[in-house]
């Protein structure tokens, strides 16, 4: 079961094969430009413009501004100090500028923060896919004891007792006859994710055949991301997000990276072959969301990569072609969404107060 979306070294080693010579990429004459766009076209795809133009998605203009009213709102956890927003910062590439986020009582969880922009490319969410979409994710951290903590029951309720909800849930689910409830909060939130998307990057323009999207040094990262390797896992719309990968597939990388307690996929699909396997993170504005890797154990990019080259290609990458693969990660930053900060409907008397202790 695990096996399915999991690279194997022996699978790695024939993707690379495919791909040409691992380890020498860079070093053979450059191809004429209009190869390369060809190359890249075939591993990655541009982001749509739109949410309204991703496949299948059926979020209405009602439940898109009921999800940014819930996602900004921090009576949804036990405290009233945290939102959604409170770790995955909007205006910091959708994360939290942390190694590990900060939830109820100050603790700490033991993964870094993800960025919630793009996630809806994802093909599953959490380092570890745990959850299989946004909305399945979103049932998540409102209960979580370590993030929210409001008891699943209290959700709805909370919803509930503040009267302004009522009139925003019933616009946003207007067949329902009780829409106020955990599952439409989780729909909304889902909806409203989906518009948090970051179109008509350098990298995306390039894709749509403007060469001069990218300068020469772009362009020579781009190369040496593709004959290196990198994009057999980081492909695809979101330049990953597409499937899980051991961390260490070649060479394990140190417990400051790895550490021996969190197995990743492991922990969900109980399939030893899927130890210290994590889901493939998307690169779109990783120059906006250190610190890096599950662990956030990593703020400076170029360290990240010199750390992938290693333990993911078993490859010491030189100064020189690190540089060149940062320029390129920084072609993948698009166009942040633009948020309007929500105006929250007041408490009412049943309101729960927060917990402080
Ligand atoms: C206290 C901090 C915290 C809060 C509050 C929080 N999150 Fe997260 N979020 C995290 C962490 C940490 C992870 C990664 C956990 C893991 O992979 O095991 C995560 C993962 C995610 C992911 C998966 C992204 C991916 O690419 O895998 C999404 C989407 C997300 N959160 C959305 C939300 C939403 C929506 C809310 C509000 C309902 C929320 N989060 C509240 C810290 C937080
Ligand atoms: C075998 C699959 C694989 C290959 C090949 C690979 N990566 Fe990764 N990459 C991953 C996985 C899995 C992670 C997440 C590791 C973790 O934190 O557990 C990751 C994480 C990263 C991160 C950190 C992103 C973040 O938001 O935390 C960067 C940057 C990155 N890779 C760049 C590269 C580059 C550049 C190359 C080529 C030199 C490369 N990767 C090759 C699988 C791969």
């Amino acid at each position: 079961m695990s096996g399915r979306n999991v690279l194997t070294v022996a699978a790695l080693a024939l993707m690379l094969a495919a791909c040409g010579k691992p380890g020498e990429g860079g070093s053979t004459t450059a191809p004429a430009s209009e190869d390369l766009m060809k190359v890249a076209r075939d591993q990655f795809k541009a982001l749509p413009a739109s949410y309204k133009d991703i496949p299948g998605n059926t979020a209405t203009e009602d439940q898109i501004k009921l999800g940014a009213m819930l996602y900004h709102d921090p009576r949804l956890s036990g405290s009233h100090a945290l939102s959604c927003a409170s770790c995955h910062n909007i205006g910091l590439g959708g994360g939290d500028d942390a190694s590990f986020s900060i939830g109820h009582k100050w603790q700490q969880g033991g993964r870094n923060a993800p960025t919630v922009l793009n996630a809806v490319f994802n093909t599953a969410q959490f380092w570890d896919g745990r959850a299989k979409d946004l909305f399945e994710q979103a049932g998540g951290p409102m209960v979580n004891p370590i993030e929210m903590n409001s008891p699943k029951e209290h959700v709805a309720e909370q919803l509930k007792s503040i009267p302004g909800y009522a009139d925003a849930f019933a616009k946003a689910f207007p067949t329902d006859k009780d829409p106020v409830s955990l599952g439409n909060a989780q729909t909304a939130i889902a909806a409203f994710e989906s518009t948090l998307i970051t179109p008509n990057a350098p990298f995306d323009q390039y894709l749509a055949g403007k060469a001069d999207a990218l300068n020469a040094d772009q362009k020579a990262g781009l190369k040496l991301f593709v004959d290196k390797g990198c994009a057999a896992c980081h492909n695809g719309m979101n330049i990953g997000g597409g499937m899980y990968a051991k961390f260490g597939v070649v060479e394990a990388p140190g417990a400051k990276y790895l550490p021996a307690g969190d197995k990743g996929r492991e922990g969900v699909t109980h399939d030893v072959t899927d130890a210290y396997s994590f889901k493939v993170p998307t690169l779109r504005n990783v120059t906006l969301t250190a610190p890096y890797f599950h662990t956030g154990s990593v703020w400076d990019l170029s360290e990240a990569v010199r750390v992938m080259g290693k333990a993911q290609l078993g490859q010491q990458l030189s100064n020189d072609e690190v540089t060149k693969i940062v320029a390129f990660l920084g072609t993948l930053k698009g166009d942040q969404p633009k948020v309007e900060v929500p105006i929250l409907p007041p408490s009412g008397p049943q309101t729960t107060r927060p917990e402080r202790n």
